[in-house]
């Protein structure tokens, strides 16, 4: 018998990296790898890569460059570069980097274990196709092997929006979704595997219209849906475009009971101008009006948000518009970013915003973003939430869970498993975290 080979796998970027390159790591083990943690002893290196921002695909690039030792040591060394940046470079990977083996962009995956049996023979592979077959039906393998409580699953992908600074449509293609029936499949596998919660992707997730057994079903549909699964206790989905928070969305945020307080709702701007030249289609007050319904449904619910800084033309007084909207709103999370040119997109080829004056701007919103999070976080303690246990904390005998709204709980007790589920009454905010006790 050989040894099995050994496969290592680098994710960059959004969630639904993370659950490729799960879906990846089972297709492979089908060829005779095992994963590693570390390149060092890798007989197959795979990077899953990201394009949403101009420095990703560079730490791509001198990602690979590390490699290069690695490689002379082990001649037989495949590498392999997968994800966003593999879409929208293509072969200039490995014009840029001879040493790229194989280059597969995010709709082809199920087509990886042809094209590593190809690289073995010292071919390279190249495929950045938008082929017709779905990849996911080809990708399940549906293995038995016990999985820790939360897990992501994609249920739509692509994005037919256009904002005009973004290269998913590009690289991730049409939107598409995936049938109810296969969504519900995987779902209830991961429920027996051990997973609690469930995180439903997609680029546009709200967008979502599977197939289901009297026609197409929306995304509330579908958490109704998941609703009935026993022993699945939590239901997330990420990320949302405000256009399509329809009011059977809305609602379910206050009538359903796995579906979570916590809504990852990106803005980017709270310029109206600039949010008509992003191409959002939707204004400040519109999403100001979607945040308001849905606290009427849920008060307590925690709202997460995007925002880009220094998009072209943003004057001063645009920015200040988005710091009104972020005084508006009340984050409890937040991502925000410089304005990063993609080559490609309609915004690339506008006057620009000075690189110091994005700084600038990224300063302030951050530190009012820190502000309202660290504030939301405060106003947790003396509450009573309830915590979905993941694993063992730094401190002897802790325990480390996700409350409702996403806070990371920490918990000194006996007798707690990653996940289990408790009640706890939270007793400190620290910077990252929340603890508290048992009730
Ligand atoms: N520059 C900066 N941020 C961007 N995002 C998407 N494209 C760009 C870009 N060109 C951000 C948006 C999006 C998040 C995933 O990344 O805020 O919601
Ligand atoms: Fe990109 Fe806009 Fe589509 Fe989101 S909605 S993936 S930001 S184009």
């Amino acid at each position: 018998m050989t040894a099995p080979k050994k496969l290592f796998i680098k994710t960059y970027g959004c969630q639904m990296n993370v659950y490729d390159s799960e879906r990846m790591a089972e297709a492979m083990g089908g060829q005779g790898y095992v994963q590693t943690q570390t390149a060092d002893d890798a007989d197959m290196i795979l990077l899953n890569t990201c394009h949403i921002r101009e420095k990703a695909a560079e730490k791509v690039y001198s990602e690979l460059g590390r490699y290069k030792g690695l490689k002379v040591a082990k001649p037989d060394l495949k590498i392999g570069v997968a994800g966003c940046v593999a879409q929208a470079e293509g072969e200039e990977i490995m014009r840029r980097q001879p040493m790229v083996d194989l280059v597969v962009g995010p709709q082809s995956y199920h087509r990886l274990p042809e094209m590593e049996a190809k690289i073995r023979e010292g071919k390279k592979a190249l495929d950045t196709d938008f082929p017709e077959e779905g990849k996911f039906d080809k990708l399940i393998a549906r293995p038995k092997a016990k999985r820790g409580p939360t897990a992501f699953l994609t249920v739509q992908e692509g994005c037919d929006k256009f904002c005009a600074f973004c290269v998913v449509p590009y690289t991730r293609g049409a939107e598409v979704s995936r049938p109810v029936d296969r969504v519900l499949t995987e779902a209830r596998d991961l429920v027996e595997r051990g997973v609690r919660e469930i995180t439903l992707l997609g680029q546009n997730v709200n967008a979502y219209h599977g197939a289901g057994p009297n026609g197409d079903m929306g995304l509330a549909q579908l958490i109704w849906a998941l609703n009935d699964v026993d022993g699945l206790e939590r239901i997330r989905f990420t990320t949302s475009h405000p256009n399509d928070m329809d009011d059977a969305l809305i609602e379910a945020h206050g009538d359903c009971p796995k579906l979570m307080p916590y809504l990852h709702l990106p803005v980017q701007a709270g310029s109206d101008k600039i949010l008509k030249r992003m191409n959002r289609s939707h204004t400040a007050a519109s999403y100001l009006r979607v945040i308001e319904r849905l606290r009427e449904v849920r008060p307590d619910i925690h709202i997460s948000g995007d925002f880009i800084v220094g998009f072209p033309e943003e004057t001063e007084e645009d920015f200040q518009a988005t710091l009104d909207l972020i005084e508006a709103v009340r984050y409890g999370s937040a991502y925000s970013f410089k304005y990063s040119t993609r080559p490609g997109t309609p915004a690339a080829e506008r006057p620009q915003v000075p690189e110091d004056e994005k700084d600038d701007r990224l300063q302030r919103l951050q530190a009012l973003l820190t502000r309202q999070q660290r504030q939301l976080q405060d106003d947790m303690v003396g509450r009573d939430v309830s915590v979905l246990f993941e694993k063992p904390g730094r401190e002897a005998g802790q325990m480390v869970g996700k409350s409702e709204y996403l806070h990371s709980v920490h918990v000194t007790a006996d007798g707690v498993s990653p996940g289990d589920m408790a009640r706890v009454h939270i007793l400190e905010s620290r910077t990252n975290s929340l603890s508290g006790q048992l009730i």
